[in-house]
């Protein structure tokens, strides 16, 4: 069966406006053709402007959103400063979790105002290290779609693009092994038919440590259909690399 991709990559705190400019000018150069794989890039805010219309092939998406659309909120950026700009945003991912404390049930608020300025949003979930050793992974997972997705309807879940991102494996050089990615990935899917009707059109994509030399096996795997990565994005031969062989599954 013929199957579709979408290689995101998500810079963090990385680059300057110039870097992102270079990295898209280069990057676009370098894809010769990417039927069946959608190509977005997650950069810093300052760089969205500058970069959202250099390519035709590589779309742009924003690290976060906050819920309201204007007023005193210092420090965050408003779906109607994205739209035009963006068409995905990042939300919920673990480093938001963790880091800046973003509760489910700000994620919520988050996709549904993603959803009413026709941004699509891609949700990060994941669990910790901790909870895999206690066998809580699906469970946490489970907790995770169930908060997140509260209040919408078929359709507009039907609109998300998921990611599955164990918390253990991203940034510290550890992979989920393809089969242990795969059994959260069907795991999620299940979780979605109970939502939707053809869960199987839905994009689950995984995050942690993707690289050229692990991204063919995870990618293989039947309810992995794409890659959001972090490291690797960052440097166009290795993003490139990612790119081209997702173009080979995808034949
Ligand atoms: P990584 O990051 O590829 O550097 O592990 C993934 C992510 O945080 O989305």
């Amino acid at each position: 069966m013929k199957k579709e991709f979408i290689i995101a990559g998500n810079w963090k705190m990385n680059k300057t406006v110039e870097e992102s400019i270079d990295f898209i000018k280069e990057l676009d150069d370098k894809i010769e053709a990417n039927e069946g794989v959608r190509i977005l890039i997650f950069p810093p805010f300052t760089s969205i402007y500058s970069i959202s219309n250099l390519s035709d092939k590589i779309k742009i998406g924003s690290q976060n959103i906050f819920y309201e659309d204007r007023g005193a909120y210092t420090g965050e950026i408003s779906p109607l400063m994205l739209k035009n700009l963006v068409d995905y945003v990042l939300i919920g991912h673990s480093e938001r979790r963790e880091i800046f404390k973003e509760l489910d049930s700000d994620l919520n608020k988050k996709i549904k105002t993603a959803l009413r300025h026709k941004l699509n949003p891609v949700l990060c979930i994941g669990e910790t290290l901790e909870q895999r050793e206690r066998g809580e992974t699906l469970k946490r997972i489970k907790k995770q779609i169930d908060e997140d997705l509260k209040g919408l309807k078929a359709q507009e879940i039907k609109s998300i693009i998921f990611a599955y991102e164990p918390i253990w494996a991203i940034g510290t050089g550890e992979t989920a092994s393809p089969a242990q990615a795969q059994e959260v990935h069907g795991f999620i899917r299940k979780l979605l038919e109970e939502k939707v009707e053809n869960p199987e059109d839905i994009f689950i994509l995984y995050g942690g440590s993707v690289k050229p030399e692990n991204s063919f096996d995870l990618l293989s795997q039947k309810d992995i259909n794409g890659a959001l990565i972090g490291g690797a994005s960052l440097k166009v031969d290795l993003f490139s690399a990612i790119i081209e062989t997702s173009c080979k599954i995808a034949k």
